[in-house]
């Protein structure tokens, strides 16, 4: 892209003779708004397009035209697969569409890059109400002014890391196509609040990832380049299959934002561990109250060097609850250690776990301790 294959002259009257053919073009697909459109394009099957026609898309044209920000820069009513439905960039309010062919020609090689990508793709087959001359400007924005100036800053909704486009910007275009659903609660959510872009974890224009338009190849990848700690728990002793492949952190947390901290995808913590382990759900007849109350009392999910992810070793972990009750509270001095005169069981083996089985709680008409 660096590299500019054309002059700016040459650019200029290439974007003028776009304006006409965009215009022209425009006016022949208003005449059928609801022919669907051609399959074949970029491998994609007909069943991939008609799946690729979301039922939200047409609440988002709606806000579209509710919302001052997102309403077309021309002001024409946005009929579908209308390319005038083009996010308005606030630092160029002047900007006109000029069309994919005039990007193209000087971005050919994130052209070349972006045609395997899912929504140029998509777009070019006339989903999501764009056509495939919206293909680069149903995100990017008008690109006139930056056609004419690419150096001016901000004169292009970018998603860089440099870019000037404030991130709001960049999210609203996002949403424009992507409101509600598993991002009904993005706005207010810790992720929105600390600045981040759909972009920090989405790229569109590289297939990066098998599904998901990510950055990164897989979920985990993506989360780790900002909470490597986390992802680094996930080495410890015990864990749950993560780092194996076979869950994602997306499997309890929804990083779209949610009504719980920390983005939990369930209402608490319990009902997120209850999806996989719905064993522990109960009802028991005899419930241990820690576990009914948080999972977390006990364990911690991203890993621990304890066993089965344990907080604390055992008899510690139950010591921290219970130690004046009926065994005598002289547990651990040296007579009852394995190396003393009289070990005591409870130190032995299991530990407390030997005769306390089942501290998730118990059915058996005589398990009030949880022994059985
Ligand atoms: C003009 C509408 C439009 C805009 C703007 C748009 N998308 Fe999309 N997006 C689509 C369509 C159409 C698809 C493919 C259909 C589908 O959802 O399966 C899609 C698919 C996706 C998917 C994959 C969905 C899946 O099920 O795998 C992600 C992720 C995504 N878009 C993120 C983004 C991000 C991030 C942005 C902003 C940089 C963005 N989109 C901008 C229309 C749009
Ligand atoms: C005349 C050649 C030319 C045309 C036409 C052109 N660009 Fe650019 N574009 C550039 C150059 C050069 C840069 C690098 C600017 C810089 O580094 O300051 C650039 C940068 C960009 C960036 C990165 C901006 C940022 O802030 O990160 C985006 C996105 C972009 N162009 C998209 C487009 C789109 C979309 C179109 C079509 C509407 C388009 N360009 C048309 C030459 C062009
Ligand atoms: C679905 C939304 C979407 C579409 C469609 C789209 N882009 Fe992008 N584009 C993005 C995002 C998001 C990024 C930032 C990617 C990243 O983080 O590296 C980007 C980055 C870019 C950049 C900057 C690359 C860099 O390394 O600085 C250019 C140039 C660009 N796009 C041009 C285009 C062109 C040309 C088209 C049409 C062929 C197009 N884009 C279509 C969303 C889109
Ligand atoms: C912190 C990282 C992160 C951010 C920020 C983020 N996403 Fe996502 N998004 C993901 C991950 C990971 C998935 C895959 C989820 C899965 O497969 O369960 C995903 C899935 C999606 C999907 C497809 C699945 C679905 O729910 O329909 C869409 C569309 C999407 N994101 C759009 C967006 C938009 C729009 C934004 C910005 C407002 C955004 N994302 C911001 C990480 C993120
Ligand atoms: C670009 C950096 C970035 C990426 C990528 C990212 N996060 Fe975050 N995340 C943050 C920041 C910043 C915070 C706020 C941390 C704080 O306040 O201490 C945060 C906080 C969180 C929290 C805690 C929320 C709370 O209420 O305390 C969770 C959970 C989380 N992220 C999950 C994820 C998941 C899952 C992914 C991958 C899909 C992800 N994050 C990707 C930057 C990121
Ligand atoms: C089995 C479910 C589960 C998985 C998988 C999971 N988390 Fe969590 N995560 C939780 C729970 C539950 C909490 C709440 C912890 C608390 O309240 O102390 C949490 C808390 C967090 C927090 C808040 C800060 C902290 O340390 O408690 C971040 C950040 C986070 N998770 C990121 C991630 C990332 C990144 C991944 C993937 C590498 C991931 N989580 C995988 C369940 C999970
Ligand atoms: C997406 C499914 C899923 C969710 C949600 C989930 N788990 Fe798991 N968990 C697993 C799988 C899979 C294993 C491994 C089972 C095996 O190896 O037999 C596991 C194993 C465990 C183990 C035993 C680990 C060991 O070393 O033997 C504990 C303890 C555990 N999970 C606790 C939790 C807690 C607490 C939560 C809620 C914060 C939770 N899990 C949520 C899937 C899940
Ligand atoms: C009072 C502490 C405590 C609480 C609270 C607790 N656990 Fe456990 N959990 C344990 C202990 C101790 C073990 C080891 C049991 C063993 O080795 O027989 C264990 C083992 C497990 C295992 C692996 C072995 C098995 O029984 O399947 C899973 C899964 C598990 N817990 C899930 C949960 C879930 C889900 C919750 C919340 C509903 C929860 N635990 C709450 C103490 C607790
Ligand atoms: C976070 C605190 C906490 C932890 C940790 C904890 N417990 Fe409990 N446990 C309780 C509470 C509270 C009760 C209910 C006491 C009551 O009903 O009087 C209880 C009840 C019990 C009972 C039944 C006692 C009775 O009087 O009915 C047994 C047995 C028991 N716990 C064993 C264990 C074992 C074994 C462990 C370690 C694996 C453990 N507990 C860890 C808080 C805890
Ligand atoms: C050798 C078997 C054995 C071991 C090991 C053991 N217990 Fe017990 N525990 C019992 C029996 C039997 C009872 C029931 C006493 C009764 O009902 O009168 C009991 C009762 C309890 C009670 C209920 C006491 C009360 O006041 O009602 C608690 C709490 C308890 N144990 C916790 C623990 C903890 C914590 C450990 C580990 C440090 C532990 N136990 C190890 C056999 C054991």
């Amino acid at each position: 892209m660096r590299a500019l294959p054309l002059s700016f002259a040459v650019a200029l009257s290439l974007l003028l003779a776009m304006g006409g053919l965009l215009l022209a073009s425009r006016s022949a697909q208003a005449q059928q708004p609801s022919s669907p459109p051609a399959s074949g394009s970029a491998g994609l099957t007909q069943s991939d397009i008609a799946r690729m026609l979301p039922a939200t898309d047409m609440g988002a044209d709606a806000a579209r035209n509710a919302d001052p920000h997102l309403r077309p820069v021309n002001d024409s009513p946005a009929t579908p697969f209308d390319a005038a439905s083009i996010p308005a960039n606030p630092l160029a309010p002047e900007a006109q569409a000029v069309g994919a062919k005039t990007c193209i020609a000087c971005h050919a090689l994130e052209n070349v890059q972006a045609s395997h990508t899912l929504h140029v793709a998509s777009f070019r087959v006339g989903t999501a109400r764009t056509g495939p001359q919206a293909a680069c400007e149903a995100c990017h924005g008008p690109g006139s002014e930056h056609a004419k100036n690419p150096t001016a800053r901000g004169s292009i909704i970018g998603f860089t890391h440099g870019a000037d486009t404030a991130p709001e910007t960049q999210t609203t275009v996002c949403l424009g196509c992507h409101a509600g659903g598993a991002r009904q609660h993005w706005l207010g959510s810790v992720h929105q609040e600390r600045g981040l872009s759909c972009s920090d974890c989405h790229n569109p224009m590289a297939r990066m990832s098998p599904e998901g338009v990510l950055a990164k190849p897989s979920i985990n990848e993506v989360c780790a380049t900002c909470h490597q700690d986390i992802l680094a728990k996930f080495n410890r002793r015990s864990h749950m299959p993560l780092p194996e492949g076979q869950m994602a952190c997306t499997d309890c947390h929804n990083p779209h934002g949610t009504l719980t901290r920390p983005l939990l995808k369930t209402d608490t913590v319990n009902e997120t561990c209850y999806t996989c382990h719905a064993e522990k759900r109960g009802p028991f007849l005899f419930e241990h109250a820690p576990v009914r109350e948080n999972c977390l009392n006990c364990h911690d999910p991203h890993g621990s060097n304890q066993q089965t992810l344990l907080v604390a070793p055992l008899p510690m972990l139950c010591q921290q609850c219970h130690t004046m009750t009926r065994h005598p509270n002289d547990l651990q001095v040296p007579t009852n250690l394995g190396t003393g005169p009289t070990p005591d069981e409870r130190l032995m083996g299991r530990s407390c776990l030997t005769c306390h089985a089942n501290v998730h709680g118990s059915n058996n008409p005589s398990g009030s301790r949880f022994h059985k």
